[in-house]
């Protein structure tokens, strides 16, 4: 099958022309003006974006947590994302205590197996790491799973200490690997927590009032000097205030590589949202929780300014009704995660490129070019150029789109961010060389979905 998009737009990360682009299978073949040559089928993008598909570099999906499992699976999750415009995702594998991280990453791709609908590649989180299964780690990178989730926060359950991550680290000097850290002092927060609870403060907006942007910065600032010492980059996730923001530049300054990622909710959302009544905040519990509204500034200009180089969404969905309402009596049993796989390009367009806070090479180098490069996947993915998946996003800047629960995609019954109006969507998404979403209708193949094996030493090594 072959497919030639004329006409075409064409945005990448650092370019801005028009031409049009051939694909023959899954790959792209070539691109230039008035391409002579005739395909199986054209499509028209006149007046259209043609971006290279959005990659969602922090998922969870069909992830237990807190007695219950995130409401997403691989074919769900995968299709709303296609929706959305993000055709490549990485999920997160989890190493309970006791057991290998070959268990979980077999566990993993049986989740995915036969459902995702689009790519997918894994990062292992490690929650147990004796000197005897060190080497547990090459062997993952090995197998194209080349990142590492280290949790400081979450005792008990996630939290290993400055040894394990230490040790974890110098790990990664020699086989390429990266760690992902989720930065939040786990400890202090343990302590704080408990005597909120204990004082009878049980409401969602305790989630947020009990894990103080210090816990952030302080925990961001202990992961960077761990990595300086090992000698390796480090990627903070889900950066969500601007003490821990100050800490990765002054970082970056130095020259340390210090990398970082933002999500949508930081971006659009605030400690407020925390507080709406009846309950409702507790569509907005996770972890590290929103914050006071002028960080939102803050983190923009982080992402203008490259002190921030990614947005992902972490996407960790519980629906309301029965899996949020666990913690209706103590919001410390409220399954921490929230929906937003299917907006983040939208929210990213019309918050960012519509409002001039980053221009369109920015907003495609940060959802898509930099988190090919820096987990090991590019130039397979991640850019427009001969070689390269065809994994494509006509993306329509008129199109005006309202978010809401009524009309997504994904598995769950309540948006993040509903009612929010968008000017700027994907129509037509094609995923290596198959066309997946066409004007708003799924036509893609539950199962399709390939497991990436990425890069060691990736973009964040250079
Ligand atoms: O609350 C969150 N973020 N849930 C997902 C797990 C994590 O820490 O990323
Ligand atoms: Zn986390
Ligand atoms: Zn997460």
């Amino acid at each position: 099958m072959s497919t030639v998009i004329k006409n075409a737009r064409i945005i990448t990360g650092e370019q801005d022309y028009t031409a049009d682009i051939f694909i023959e299978r899954d790959k792209i073949s070539t691109i230039g003006m008035n391409l002579p040559m005739l395909a199986d089928r054209m499509i028209d993008a006149r007046g259209k974006y043609v971006i290279p598909g959005g990659i969602d570099v922090h998922t969870h999906l069909d992830m237990p947590f807190g007695g219950t499992t995130s409401s997403d699976d691989f074919e769900t999750g995968t299709r709303a994302a296609a929706f959305g415009g993000t055709t490549t995702i990485i999920d997160f594998a989890i190493q309970a205590r006791g057991t290998t991280m070959r268990e979980a990453l077999d566990t993993w791709w049986k989740k995915a197996e036969g459902k995702a609908c689009s790519d997918y590649g894994l990062h292992m989180i490690i929650t147990d790491l004796p000197d005897a299964h060190l080497e547990d780690m090459n062997e993952m990178v090995r197998e194209g799973v080349s990142s590492f989730k280290l949790f400081m926060a979450y005792p008990g359950v996630l939290m290993v200490d400055d040894a394990t991550i230490f040790k974890a680290m110098r790990k990664t000097a020699e086989n390429g690997g990266l760690i992902c850290m989720h930065a939040e002092n786990g400890s202090a927060i343990d302590v704080i927590v408990r005597k909120a609870v204990a004082e009878g403060k049980k409401a969602p907006i305790y989630h947020g009032l009990t894990r103080p942007t210090t816990a952030e910065a302080e925990a961001v600032n202990r992961a960077i000097a761990l990595a300086e010492m090992a000698g390796v980059p480090v990627y903070i996730v889900h950066l969500s205030s601007n003490d821990a923001l100050e800490r990765v530049a002054q970082a970056r300054d130095k020259g340390v590589l210090a990398y970082a990622e933002t999500c949508p909710q930081y971006l659009f959302l605030s400690i407020e949202d925390l507080d709406r009544p009846n309950f409702e905040g507790a569509k907005f519990v996770f972890t590290p929780p929103l914050r006071e509204k002028w960080h939102q500034a803050k983190l923009w200009e982080g992402l203008k300014t490259n002190s921030l180089q990614v947005v992902s969404t972490d996407h960790c969905p519980f629906c309301f009704k029965e899996q949020k309402e666990l913690g209706r009596e103590d919001f410390t049993k409220i399954p921490n995660g929230g929906p937003g796989i299917e907006n983040r390009l939208q929210l990213l367009y019309d918050g960012g490129v519509n409002k001039d806070r980053i221009s369109l090479n920015r907003w495609v180098e940060l959802t898509s070019t930099t988190p090919a490069k820096i987990f090991g996947m590019y130039p397979r993915k991640g850019t427009i150029a001969v070689g390269s998946d065809a994994d494509l996003v006509i993306w329509n800047p008129t199109t005006e789109h309202v978010i809401s629960a009524k009309t997504h995609h994904m598995r769950v019954d309540y948006s993040m961010f509903e009612g929010t109006r968008v000017k700027g969507n994907a129509e037509t998404v094609l995923s290596r060389g198959d066309i997946i979403v066409d004007k708003g209708q799924w036509q893609g193949r539950t199962g399709r979905g390939q497991f990436i094996k990425r890069d060691a030493f990736g973009g964040a090594w250079k």
